[in-house]
Order: structure tokens, then sequence, then C-alpha cells
């Protein structure tokens, strides 16, 4: 008889009153359209009434074009494994003609993400990818009198719609709003698409800003007052850096550009913001006008070696000028940042302010993605997250990301259930930051790179999640716990057990009991490096 002093009623119970608790804001809230909704610090999409964590993968920027290019790849991204392709569907594609829309192609990425029981994200490339205009239909690329582009420094059009055109924006919206009207009515009630990402990495390149004649015009005009309206009904909680630039100026309720944000690249930057979230809100408005799934924007980073704006899009989603994005574009309902840069961690946490959702669409697949993805799940509540390149990834890379996502699938509804209450951490450990602290259900926990014979490994990562009184569910590799206890109680403590196991359809079925070498004796709890895994870890106090 198995005698061991199992958690599996506690975790039971705390999965039983999350998905009852969300059953019952489902029944009043939808009829399972995806949506957003907050719990604690985090928010989460619900799909089906239930929250849903995407563990998902970006296709390259073409393979979806062709539906016999992507059809043997279904069942291998399917058993990765993954719940979620983010896919990009193009304007030139959909609208190849002015007014005669194909969805040919949507219909066959739904049905085939179906039938590999995938969930997608779709990405309308439109008026910009990647700062120029090149997913533009070519009836829009010919006619640059009926769609303003941007000129170069020498005053020669470039391929960069205006985000100041009106015509493009109002013809980007039909087209967007067609296709949205037409995923109601093929995903309405199956929910396969999750979301839609409006336009790709917007900005400007290679100048600050906009100098066309009417972005010149509207650069020496008044900053528009739902812009200035939004600073000062907001002033308090305005993102410091961007709060510092407007105080800076003076902290003026009217004005030209320059006189309330002064002189410099950092004006030209608002000034581009505003403008391009206005176009990319305008768009997204449309579409959510036909069927209100969350819509986000994505964001090319500034990079350390390229602080100036133009080196990095300017004008796009930026952490710094989220509250520029919030003012002008109300219908996107969070801003993601594309992160392949090496200090993960801080562009999180630049996200994660305002009560900006934190989504990653685009970053590291591999070893990087396996160990980022508990961090951003784990400490900031993602939502979702999805390395670029996925079809790649298949091919070129091992087989650690699937590896972790396995493990996340199985802890998923516990995840779900206690993102944002303050009852889980994540952590990436390395040989520059080899250890994180954590206060977490009355102890204070020092997690630190584990060692093998003697040798500190070189990356650890993991999440440790508070099950119930004195007891954690952790899952990761290469780290090692220390406990101390903070809370009120007797001042010593043990190990009462710890068990590695799998969650199979939320039950939790335990493997080895861990002990000796394994714990240290009883006294610490550790995380092997050359696997990834779920343990329990049950302690007891006494005096
Ligand atoms: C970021 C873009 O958003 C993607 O579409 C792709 O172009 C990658 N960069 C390429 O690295």
């Amino acid at each position: 008889m198995n005698t061991r002093p199992t958690i599996a009623p506690l975790v039971a119970a705390a999965l039983l009153l999350a998905a009852s608790a969300a059953d019952g804001r489902a029944q009043a809230a939808d009829s399972g359209v995806p949506r957003l909704q907050r719990q604690g610090t985090a928010t989460q999409l619900y799909v089906d009434g239930r929250p849903f964590l995407m563990l998902g993968g970006e296709l390259h920027n073409s393979s979806s074009s062709s539906l016999a290019y992507m059809a043997p790849l279904w069942p291998r991204l399917a058993a990765m494994p993954m719940n979620t392709v983010l896919t990009p569907v193009s304007w030139e594609l959909t609208e190849p003609e002015e007014g005669r829309y194909d969805f040919e192609l949507v219909d066959g990425l739904v049905r085939d993400a179906r039938r590999n029981n995938l969930h997608l994200v779709l990405l309308w490339l439109a008026s910009w990818k990647n700062g120029m205009s090149s997913y533009a239909p070519l009836w829009v690329k010919r006619d640059t009198a009926r769609f303003s582009r941007v000129p170069d420094k020498d005053g020669n059009l470039r391929e960069l719609l205006s985000p100041l055109g009106e015509a493009s924006r109002d013809a980007d919206s039909r087209a967007f709003a067609a296709m949205m009207r037409h995923l109601r009515e093929v995903d309405g009630r199956e929910h396969t698409v999750l979301m839609v990402q409006v336009e790709n990495e917007v900005g400007i390149l290679g100048d600050t800003r906009d100098r066309s004649a009417g972005a010149n015009k509207a650069f020496d005009g008044p900053v528009p007052k739902p812009l200035l309206d939004y600073i000062v009904q907001h002033r308090e909680t305005l993102v410091p850096e961007f709060r510092k630039v407007w105080e800076g100026a003076g902290s003026k309720a009217s004005g030209t550009w320059t006189e309330v944000f002064g002189t410099g690249a950092g004006t030209d930057e608002v000034f581009m913001a505003w403008h391009y979230a206005s176009y990319v809100g305008r768009v997204a408005a449309a579409g959510k006008a036909e069927y209100p799934i969350p819509m986000y924007a994505n964001a090319w980073l500034s990079a350390e070696w390229s602080p100036e704006p133009g080196a990095y899009p300017s004008g796009g989603p930026l952490a710094h000028l989220m509250d520029v994005w919030h003012a002008g574009a109300p219908a996107i309902d969070l801003l993601a940042p594309d992160l392949y840069a090496p200090n993960f961690e801080e562009w999180c946490a630049r996200y994660d302010r305002s009560g900006n959702p934190i989504f990653i669409p685009e970053t590291a697949a591999g070893a990087r993605g396996a160990s980022t993805v508990f961090y951003a799940v784990g400490q900031h509540g993602a939502m979702g997250f999805s390395p670029f390149g996925i079809d790649r990834a298949l091919v070129t890379e091992g087989p650690e990301l699937g590896a972790s996502y396995s493990v996340l699938l199985q802890l998923s509804p516990l995840i779900l259930s206690h993102q944002g209450t303050g009852d889980m951490t994540g952590f990436l450990l390395t040989k520059e930051h080899p250890s994180a602290t954590a206060k977490l259900g009355g102890y204070e926990l020092e997690i630190s790179l584990d060692s093998i014979f003697g040798r500190t490994v070189e990356t650890g990562y993991g999440l440790i999640i508070v099950a119930g009184p004195d007891v954690f569910v952790g899952a990761g590799s290469g780290f090692m716990v220390k406990f101390k206890p903070v809370s009120p109680g007797p001042p010593l403590f043990g190990v009462a057990a710890i068990d590695e196991g799998t969650y199979r359809d939320g039950d939790w079925v335990a493997g080895r009991r861990l002990n000796g070498d394994e714990d240290d004796q009883g006294l610490h709890w550790r995380f092997p490096s050359w696997t990834v895994g779920i343990q329990h870890c049950t302690l007891y106090r006494y005096r």
C-alpha cells in the first residue's frame, strides 16, 4: 500500500475552486468568445469561459501563405507539444483587388489547426510589417497619390505608408473588418482563433519622424486634446520616463508638440507614437466592431546599442510610450514586446506596468525559450509565450522547449489559478545572476543554481507555487531551494516529503520519493539540471 503523504486533495480542491469561480464568471460574462480577465495583478485570456495559457510558437513570415507547405508541419507542431500557433494573414492575399476578398487561406489555416487540436493567433500584416509596407496589396502600393507615403531625407518616396494617411487607414480598416466578420462566421462558436495582432512592429526606420508635408503640418500644430486630456487625467500613473519628459517641459495642458514635450528626437517619437497608435487603434476598432476578440500590437524593442528612435522603429508600442498608445488606441488590449534582448527580466518588468497584460509574441526558441517561459508565466503572469520561427526551430533546435512546454501544459490549471495572486514565483538563474529570493507561503525561499558533485550548473529556471499550508509545487531545472520559516509558529522545520511526478488530466501521479542525495539529506529542495521536472515538497514545523 502507498502510505506517502500526498497533497493531491489540496491541489484538486484548488483546481476545483478555480474552475467553479471561472465558470461562474464566464456564465455571467459571455458565450465563450475569447476575452481578457484580470486576476489580481495578472491578466488572463479566457476561452470558452475558462482561463487558457497559450504555449505557442510563431511561424516564419511566409510559411502560412501556402496550405500545402504547412500541411506536414501541423502534426509536428502539435507533437512538440504546444497549443497555439501564431500565423501571419496578409492584406495582400486577403484583398488582392480592392473590394474582392479571398478568405481561402484563413479558412484553411483554421480548419488545419482544428484538425491538429491547435489554437491560432492571427497576425494581420497589412499597412506595416517591421516598419515597412511590403504587405500592402499592389493596388495600394501603386496608387501613391491616394495612399500617402513617408519620404526619405532626400524627399524620395519610400515603400512606407504614412501613419497620417487617412485613405490607407480606412482601406486597411475595411479589409480588417471584412476578415474579422468572416472569422466570426467561421469561428464564432469554436474559438480556434484566440487573438489578433494588428500590424507588425510599426514605426519609422531611418529617421525619427515622418517628414511628409502632412506630417510637418501636424507637427507644427497643437498636440491633440485627447492625448493631453489622457496625460493630465493619468498624471499620477504615467510611466515615470514619459512623465519626466512631460513634466520636464512644464506639464503643459496645451501647445504644439515642441512646446509640450520639448525639442529633440524624443518629441518626434511621441508624435509618431500618437499617429501610429491612432491609426492602428482605428483598424483594431473596425475589426472589433465585427468580432470583438482580444487584439494587440507588438514592438521592435530599442536595443542598448541603438537607443535613438529611427535605429529601431520610431513610434512603435515601446514601454516608454505605453501611455501614448493607451490614449491613442483604446481598442488595442495589450502592448507586447518582441523579446530577443538578453535582459529578458528587465523587459518583462518594463511591460508589466500600467495594467498592461503580459504576452510574449516573439522571442528565442531552444534552450533559451525553455527557460524564459517559466519566468514570464510564473513571475509576470504572462497569458502566453511564443518563440519566433517555430517551424525552423523544429529542425534546428533541440527538445528543450518542448520539454518545458510539456511540464507547463500539465501544470497550467494550477498556474492559471495562482497567476496574479502573489502565491507563485518564477525565476531565471545564470552565472551572472545565480540566485533569487521569494517570500511564499510563510517561508523565505533562497533559490540558487544547483550543483552536482561540487560543480555549480550554468543555468537554472523554474517556478514555485504555494499549494497549501507548508506545501509547494515546483517545476523547472537546475536549481535548489533553501527554506526559512518567517510566519508565526514553531521555529524549526524539516522536509516531510518530496515527490517527483506528473499531472495526468489534472491528477497528480507521484513517481519517485526524493531523499538522500536528491534533497541533500533533507536540507534542500533540488531540481536536477539534466531534466525538466515537477515536484511536490511538503515541510513540517517543530520546536
Ligand atoms: C521580428 C518580426 O516581427 C518578425 O516578423 C520577423 O521579421 C523577425 N523579426 C525576424 O527576426
